[in-house]
Formats: structure tokens, C-alpha cells, sequence
């Protein structure tokens, strides 16, 4: 569960004591990323996306994360226009996945820098 691992980027924005927006950040120590930004439909146009991620920006700013990334998917395209008015631009990169529940384990692979520590 995100709530476990970087619970300080799980971000909830509130308001009128209901919850309006969320977003779940990440850092990995080489990139920050946004995932599953999302804005109650009911406040939408309203300025609370912006804050949200402003807010994450700051949050990752504040871990030495000089990079923010996020993925959009395809069907999703309209919403591009949402991010470039915020700065961000579109990449040429392709982002490929793989469900770890499908990777068969016959070893274990120590971490490389545990052995450079010896
Ligand atoms: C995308 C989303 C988070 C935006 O949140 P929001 O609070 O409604 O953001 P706002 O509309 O207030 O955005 C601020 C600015 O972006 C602009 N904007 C919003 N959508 C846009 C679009 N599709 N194209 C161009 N500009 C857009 C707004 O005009 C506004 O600019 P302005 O203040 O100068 O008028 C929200 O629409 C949402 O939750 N969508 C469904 C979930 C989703 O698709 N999330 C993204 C996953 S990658």
C-alpha cells in the first residue's frame, strides 16, 4: 500500500472538510513521479490540480529531486494540454511494463553494491 512506503508523498488535498484531490508521488533518488493525479469532478477548472502538483513539486524539491516525471495514458490524451499549460513537455520516451507476479524466481540477485562494500 502507498500509505506504507513514502507516506509523506501521498498527497490528499482538502477542502470544506472534504477531500477534493489526491495524487501519489514517488522518489526513487534519481526521479520524482506522479501517479494517479485526480480531481474531484465536482471542483474541477478550479485550480486544484495545479496545487496539488505545485505542492509536490515542493515535496521532491525538498528531497534533492532536481526532475519530475508522470506517465498519461493514450486514451487519456486530452488531458496533455492540462500539463503543458503547467510547463510540463511531452518526451520521447515509451514506457513499457511488466507485472512482477509474472517473473519466475529460480535465484535470488543480491544488490551489486553489497558486494562493493566488501
Ligand atoms: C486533469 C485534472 C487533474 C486537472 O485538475 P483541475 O483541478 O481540474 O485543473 P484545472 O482545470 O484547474 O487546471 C488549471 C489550468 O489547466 C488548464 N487546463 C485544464 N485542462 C486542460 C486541457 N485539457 N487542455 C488545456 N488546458 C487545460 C485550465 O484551463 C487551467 O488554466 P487556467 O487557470 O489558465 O484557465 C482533472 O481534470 C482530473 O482529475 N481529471 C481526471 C483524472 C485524470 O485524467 N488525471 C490525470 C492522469 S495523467
Amino acid at each position: 500500500m502507498k500509505i506504507a512506503w513514502q507516506p509523506d508523498l501521498l498527497l490528499v488535498a482538502v477542502a470544506g472538510g472534504r477531500v477534493v484531490g489526491t495524487a501519489m508521488v514517488g522518489y526513487e533518488g534519481h526521479r520524482g513521479w506522479i501517479n494517479y493525479l485526480a480531481v474531484d469532478p465536482d471542483v474541477q477548472r478550479q485550480g486544484v490540480g495545479p496545487q496539488i502538483l505545485e505542492h509536490a513539486g515542493h515535496r521532491l524539491a525538498d528531497l534533492g529531486c532536481v526532475k519530475v516525471q508522470l506517465m498519461v495514458r493514450t486514451e487519456n490524451r486530452r488531458v496533455i494540454g492540462f500539463y503543458e499549460a503547467l510547463g510540463y513537455v511531452e518526451e520521447p520516451v515509451v514506457a513499457m511494463g511488466k507485472r512482477l507476479s509474472a517473473v519466475p524466481r529460480p535465484f535470488i540477485i543480491e544488490p551489486a553494491l553489497r558486494d562493493h562494500a566488501r
